[in-house]
């Protein structure tokens, strides 16, 4: 039931939830693919939220659902708390991914318009025939700490109620399973501004509260700059840089992640700090790039997926796809041109 500890499941050591060359890929009549998640490696470990940050279409959310197996992924690994998840089926797969919850992308149409509000809260333990006597009082309990007063909202359907309002629904839903790993796409990004921060900190005291692991997906690089402890940043299904969160405008270094820090208002003044490791980083300024339309992923660039849209590519780029590699603590770049050697 939702608030209890989660401790139990989590390994002694290690990470909670691991994602090994996880690859996600959409046929398209007879002979296309769209290549949405190329080779994705993930560790999150107990207690911590990664940030999974990159522009529309890169494949964030395509990740998510294939770490969720709504659908599985084409090929590669995901075991939570030691288990295997990819090839498990029906009750099997319900009962070792019940730990993990997603909130989907846009809140308002993730919630089934027909259910009321107690309905759609308790959903996902009525389906594992749960239903104790003190269910009413653990969807009160729940609504109560997402910030709905249960009386107002209970019977009340998804049109009746504001964006912030179906998203906190969406939270208490996913609590009511009493999850170690919450994974949020975009949970702020169809709401108002005034609305984002309250739910951003609702997210934050929910995170402390529950005890939970996050995974939070999101375009835009103030709020998941703020919210997560390590940022992983997505181009075309690949991972081109990840670094902790802290050392988001001082540190990083790929040019893709330098665009996008200077698309922020007052970003284009962040300046690099050299790096002992890695080297000075004049190279790596952000007009390295320029954001015409992101390539296709039916036919991604070869090498480096960036390369098409970036100033520092050279022939290398072309041929020969970057590795990531360590620059500094924690601190991982996929990059031929920066930071080189
Ligand atoms: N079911 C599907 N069938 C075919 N292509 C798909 C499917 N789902 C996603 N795609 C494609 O995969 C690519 C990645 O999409 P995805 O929704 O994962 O991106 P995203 O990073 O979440 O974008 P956004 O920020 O807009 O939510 C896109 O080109 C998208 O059109
Ligand atoms: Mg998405």
């Amino acid at each position: 039931m939702a608030g209890s500890g989660n401790a139990h499941m989590r390994p002694e050591h290690g990470p909670l939830l691991s994602v090994d060359d996880m690859v996600v890929e959409f046929p398209v009549g007879r002979r296309q693919v769209v290549h949405a998640v190329s080779g994705l490696n993930i560790d999150l470990l107990p207690g911590e939220t990664l940030g999974i940050l990159g522009e529309s279409g890169c494949g964030k959310s395509s990740a998510g659902r294939a770490i969720m197996q709504e659908p599985a992924p084409t090929s590669g690994g995901v075991r939570l708390a030691g288990t295997e998840l990819t090839g498990l089926k029906g009750r099997s797969l319900r009962r070792d991914r019940a730990k993990m919850q997603m909130i989907m992308q846009d809140p308002v149409s993730s919630l089934n318009p027909r259910r009321k509000v107690h309905d759609l809260v308790s959903e996902g333990l009525r389906i594992w025939g749960y239903d104790g006597d003190d269910l009413d009082g653990a969807i009160r309990e729940t609504l109560t700490a997402v910030g709905l007063d249960p009386d107002t909202v209970w019977d009340r359907r998804a049109h009746e109620l504001s964006g912030g309002q179906c998203q906190r629904v969406c939270i208490a839903r996913a609590l009511m399973m009493n999850p170690d790993v919450l994974i949020c796409d975009e949970p702020v990004s169809a709401l108002d501004v005034s609305v984002q921060a309250q739910i951003l900190n609702l997210l934050e005291r929910t995170k402390e509260t529950y005890d939970l692991s996050m995974i939070f997906i999101a375009h835009d690089v103030s709020v998941v700059k703020n919210i997560s402890d390590r940022v992983m940043v997505l181009y075309l299904g690949k991972t081109c840089e990840v670094l902790p969160s802290t050392d988001m405008q001082t540190r990083a270094l790929h040019p893709y992640t330098r665009t996008l820090i200077a698309s922020i208002p007052g970003g284009e003044e962040v300046v690099a700090a050299d790096d002992p490791v890695a080297g000075p980083v004049a190279d790596a300024k952000p007009q390295a790039a320029t954001m015409t339309e992101l390539p296709s992923p039916l036919n991604p660039p070869s090498g480096c997926r960036f390369r098409t849209r970036c100033a520092l590519a050279t022939d290398r780029c072309a041929a020969e796809e970057p590795q990531l590699r360590e620059v500094g603590p924690g601190h991982f770049i996929a990059c031929h041109e920066v930071a080189a050697g």
